[in-house]
């Protein structure tokens, strides 16, 4: 099994005694209130999805993430884990207490040991980190929409949220005893946003074929508003992997963490969760976690490329922007395929988007039948409502 980032998986979560304890503390601690980005992320890190990460990150690591995509200690990460605070709160630089982390509900989650408290630079991190300054770009916007106060230091989670999908809810720990279970060795990750289209199962089956298993691992967590909710993507992926997929070679989880839309910072950083979740390979397709034309096809392969294999660990497995083409009669890319582009069948989410909304299902070259019939139902009782 694949070593986690940093060599150990992390565990913050609190359980028994030292809970009830913590829990005790807490009413008597100021608190934060956390948005379901920073919720998400708090487990995440508590569970070791975000390994060697233990809390939320300090200014040392926040500045060397930003400018150089390492950890103070060298370690590559792409993008910051940060906790922002309110610019009026009554808590200063000289903070060393505990607070008590709150959902929008008041629920108590966790608490985190305040190590610092500093101001990030946003204009930096958003040119840096998403390549932009412009709060078009939706994971810029959502920089731009809080304070620019940052609090530092390890977390403990207290209580979960429900899962969305409990069926699909497998922490690291649980990936990766399922892949000693199944007896595989080398496993490829599939990070998702969007519905499994055929280009997508072209270059999951590609990779398939020389590892013994693909996680399919679609994220759940926020996403911008007009991506397609997760519940009907959730049942699109189980008809597909029922209609279309060998049962014992593929292993579906939700994957509870925030889009940023961070193109190739983002790519890294999903390699690296991966690989915490024992994955030994990553696709990196055409424009990964992109938005907009803010990344050019190929960038968020190119980026691996400012890592060694061995600092990295997770190998990543690239994908040339892939189609069906009518003259091969099959799927293809440019890499296999001698024809132009007039025969090769390409669209776009939003032209997806389009047929649906006119009634029209994608045609089967492009989704397979099973999830265009998902698509066009989920589509329509998101219109109604
Ligand atoms: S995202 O999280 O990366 O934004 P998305 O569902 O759009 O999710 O893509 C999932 C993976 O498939 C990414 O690695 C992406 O680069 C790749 N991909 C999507 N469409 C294509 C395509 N037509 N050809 C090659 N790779 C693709």
């Amino acid at each position: 099994m694949i070593a986690p980032h940093g060599g150990t998986l992390v565990n913050r979560i609190l359980t028994g005694s030292a809970a009830e304890a913590a829990r005790r503390r807490a009413g008597a601690l100021s608190s934060v209130t956390l948005n379901p980005v920073a919720l998400a992320d708090l487990e995440l890190i508590a569970t070791g999805a975000y390994s060697p990460l233990t809390g939320f990150m300090g200014s040392a690591d926040y500045d060397s993430v930003v400018a150089e995509m390492r950890l103070a200690n060298g370690l590559p990460w792409s993008l910051p884990i940060t906790l922002r605070i309110p610019s009026d709160t009554e808590l200063g630089p000289g903070t060393t207490d505990e607070l008590a982390l709150h959902d929008a509900h008041g629920v108590l989650r966790g608490l985190i040991e305040v190590r610092g408290i500093y101001t990030r630079c946003t204009d930096v991190e958003a040119r840096a980190v998403y390549g932009t300054d412009t709060d078009a770009h939706p994971g810029v916007a959502r920089l731009y929409q809080e304070s620019d106060l940052l609090v530092a230091g390890d977390i403990w989670l207290l209580e979960r949220q429900v899962p969305p999908f409990p069926d699909l809810a497998l922490d690291p720990a649980d990936t990766r005893a399922a892949f000693e279970r199944l007896g595989w060795r080398t496993i490829v990750g599939f990070q998702t946003r969007n519905p499994v289209h055929r280009a997508h199962e072209y270059i999951q089956k590609a990779a398939l074929e020389t590892v013994d298993g693909l996680l399919l691992h679609p994220l759940v967590g926020a996403t911008k508003g007009d991506d397609v909710p997760a519940d009907v993507r959730v049942r699109s992926y189980q008809a597909l992997l029922e209609g279309y997929y060998p049962s014992d070679r593929v292993l579906l989880a939700a994957f509870p963490a925030a889009m940023r839309y961070a193109g190739p910072r983002e790519a890294v950083f999903h390699a690296l969760v991966r690989k915490n979740y024992g994955c030994t390979h990553f696709i990196v397709g055409r424009d990964h976690a992109g938005v907009g034309s803010y990344y050019g096809p190929t960038d968020a392969q190119q980026i691996f490329d400012r890592f060694t294999p061995e600092e990295l660990g997770v190998h990543p497995i690239r994908f040339e922007h892939t189609f069906f083409c009518r003259s091969c009669g099959n799927m293809a890319s440019p890499k296999t395929c001698p024809h132009g582009a007039d025969t090769r069948l390409t669209l776009s989410g939003t032209r997806v988007r389009e047929l649906l909304r006119a009634g029209e299902l994608p045609p089967p070259e492009f989704t397979r039948p099973e999830v265009a019939a998902i698509l066009a139902e989920g589509y329509n009782t998101v219109r109604v409502v």
